[in-house]
């Protein structure tokens, strides 16, 4: 893979997004121009409504676009597929399969045609140990915690060994310490897989933390991207020395700033 390649991983162009309602067409995004390099953690960050679900969707190749184009690697996206496997924030597991059964659902397939049984169960238990779940794995949904159950979905999107892992708002419904705990071993797993990653969220701690790159997007309708900050802070990052980094409450600032002082609060603006 040449490095022109590399740097230009995900291609996203020209790219707009309109819904059908029943009041009419509703654009939802605009112009978006975005080009990740391979490696990189990038999150999207904006109001609630603003279009971000939209964006990791057409990613993901859940949706198509209504006008410009996606590449991944070299080609168009033109459908989902596990190369890009998504995380959401609940979890969709299947209730009546064992977390391992869960990932090692997705385990097989991607790798049932050229691997044996025992190699797709040893793949699953790796990537159970890698999310630090070998004890329960063996559980059933009900039985595990919501932070457990987070990291199933991270298991069963990491063991499908994708190109791109797209998260949405995955640590959204949990509790700050689980999250906390989770953020970390999300950055431990993503520099071990050195993979590329493109997750959404509305928390601005959250995105200085995680991102090599912070993508702010306007408030919709017609959404677009704001302005993109490079988070310079060398990894491994450790979050009790980073919260008194003058440089991390800066671009937390830069940040903050973008998100109610440039775009304001659209639920106030409504009021
Ligand atoms: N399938 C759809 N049909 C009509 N409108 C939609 C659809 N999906 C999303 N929208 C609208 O597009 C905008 C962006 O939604 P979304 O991407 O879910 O926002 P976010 O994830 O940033 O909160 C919202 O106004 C939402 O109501
Ligand atoms: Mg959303």
């Amino acid at each position: 893979m040449s490095t022109l390649h590399l740097d230009r991983y995900l291609l996203i162009q020209g790219v707009q997004q309109t819904f059908k309602t029943k009041k009419g067409p509703f654009v939802a995004l605009k112009d978006i121009e975005l080009t990740v390099k391979k490696g990189e953690f990038i999150t999207l960050i904006g109001h609630s409504g603003c279009g971000k679900s939209t964006l990791l969707n057409l990613i993901a190749g859940l949706t198509m676009p209504t006008e410009g184009r996606l590449i991944c690697a070299g080609r168009e996206i033109a459908g989902p597929g596990p190369s890009r496997a998504v995380v959401f924030q609940n979890h969709s597991l299947l209730p009546w399969l064992t977390c391992f059964d869960n990932v090692y659902l997705g385990v097989e397939r991607v790798f049932a045609e050229s691997e044996s049984k025992k190699q797709l169960q040893e793949r699953t238990a790796e990537v159970m140990a890698l999310v630090g779940l070998s004890h329960a794995q063996h559980k059933l949904p009900h039985e595990v915690s919501g932070g457990m159950k987070q990291r199933v979905g991270i298991a069963r999107a990491l063991a499908m060994e994708p190109q791109v892992l797209l998260l949405d708002e995955p640590f959204g419904a949990l509790d700050a310490l689980t999250r906390a705990n989770l953020q970390d071993e999300l950055m431990r797993i993503m520099a071990a897989k050195q993979s590329t990653a493109v997750m959404v969220t509305h928390d601005v701690d959250e995105a200085v933390l995680l991102s090599d790159r912070i993508v702010m997007m306007t408030n919709g309708p017609a959404a677009k991207i704001g302005e993109i900050v490079s988070v310079a802070l060398d990894r491994p990052r450790d979050r009790v020395a980073l919260a008194n980094s003058v440089q991390y409450q800066e671009y937390r600032t830069e940040v903050i700033d973008f998100l109610y002082r440039k775009q304001g609060n659209p639920a106030l603006k409504a009021a």
